[in-house]
């Protein structure tokens, strides 16, 4: 932005930019020196609590690598300490939920939560977040989609292959159904409420619904992601739909909602993209390539920008988050060079 508008909420928006816009899913996180500096005192939820903390994360990576778009530091899985599920992040070992759901009773006594209170925090940090950035580039808000809250809710912490996610949604299709509808309006909710605080994109995370075949996403996820996509989408900015390993299920992403849709590197670019007509896509370089030769990593990106064609609505990303080796050097080069080869010449 800076006076300019800004490519990254054009291309949300289908509109042409004057370069391909680029951000990174987590792009603040423990492969930055300076984000271990803080978490070495801070806790991540002491850091997801203190709007200062916060803030000075989101900030972090901006300058650094040149990026076209802010991320809102947060976790999907905040909305569960309001939500009475007990959350905790083990050291090394990812989140731990202490009172997963594991039956119908375990739904009903969900309470209600109105996010705009239990979730003060994260709104008080946004509005900090858009005061520091000073319009240098849009933020974007974020929350976790209804299936891929259930599987934490329900497994109790990470799976790799969700049974006992899919044990309760095949046994129990009511007790299902109660608990991503409940999911889905306190997330569309906080979407909203992040967008009132000044959020000016906000992106639904199902990162793990590709388990899932089409036909269960349909049955099963699809009505609910609906109802959360259009509580955000009320707020008038524009929504990023993302998944990964979702290349049988793009047309049922789409059919639920979002102005984009995030894809992973399992599915070409242009592939996904005739799939989803009328939407923008976000995408898709895999992250293990920031790990391998620059020069392949160089023709991976180029390769991403020829199957977009410079056609507007494409967000450059990675399929999913950046990887903990990952050297932001070459994060940084990255983005110079997605500008310097997409950039309009006209
Ligand atoms: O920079 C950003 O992208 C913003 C911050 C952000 C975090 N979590 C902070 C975080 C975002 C967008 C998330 C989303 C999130 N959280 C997702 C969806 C995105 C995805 O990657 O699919 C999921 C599934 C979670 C749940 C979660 N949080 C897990 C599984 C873990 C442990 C994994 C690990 O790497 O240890 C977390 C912890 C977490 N959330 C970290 C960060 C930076 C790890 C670092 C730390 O402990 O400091």
């Amino acid at each position: 932005m800076s006076g300019e508008p800004s490519s990254f909420l054009a291309a949300c928006r289908g509109q042409p930019a004057r370069y391909t816009p680029v951000w990174f899913m987590r792009q603040a996180g423990r492969y930055l020196p300076e984000y271990r500096a803080i978490r070495a005192k801070a806790s991540l939820l002491e850091i997801c609590r203190r709007p200062d903390l916060a803030t000075e994360v989101t900030l972090q990576p901006i300058e650094r690598l040149g990026v076209d778009a802010a991320i809102l530091f947060a976790d999907i899985l905040l909305p569960f300490e309001p939500l009475g599920l007990g959350l905790s992040f083990a050291q090394g070992e990812g989140p731990v939920i202490a009172r997963p759901v594991r039956s119908a009773a375990d739904v009903a006594r969900l309470p209600e939560v109105d996010p705009a209170d239990a979730l003060g925090y994260v709104l008080e940090a946004v509005r900090a977040i858009r005061k520091a950035l000073a319009d240098r580039v849009p933020l974007i808000g974020f929350a976790g989609a209804p299936f891929t809250l259930a599987s934490y809710a329900i497994e109790g912490g990470g799976t790799r292959d969700f049974v006992t996610t899919k044990t309760f949604m095949y046994r129990e299709p009511q007790a299902w159904h109660a608990l991503l509808d409940r999911l889905a309006t306190v997330v569309g909710r906080y979407l909203a409420a992040q967008a009132a605080a000044g959020a000016q994109a906000v992106q639904l995370f199902d990162s793990w619904v590709g388990c899932l075949a089409p036909e269960d996403y349909r049955r099963y996820v699809l009505p609910h992601s609906m109802k959360a996509l259009q509580l955000a989408a009320a707020s008038g900015v524009p929504v990023i739909h993302f998944g990964t390993g979702t290349a049988t299920l793009l047309e049922a992403m789409a059919e639920a909602g979002g102005d984009v849709i995030g894809v992973d590197w399992r599915i070409p670019l242009d592939v996904a993209w005739a799939r989803v007509p009328g939407c923008g896509i976000q995408g898709n370089l895999d992250p293990a390539a920031l790990l391998g030769p620059s020069d392949d990593l160089d023709a991976r990106v180029r390769d991403i920008l020829r199957r977009a064609g410079g056609r507007a609505g494409h967000i450059f990303n990675l399929g999913h988050g950046v990887l903990q080796p990952t050297d932001p050097g070459r994060l940084r080069a990255v983005v110079d060079l997605i500008h310097e080869a997409s950039a309009r010449r006209d």
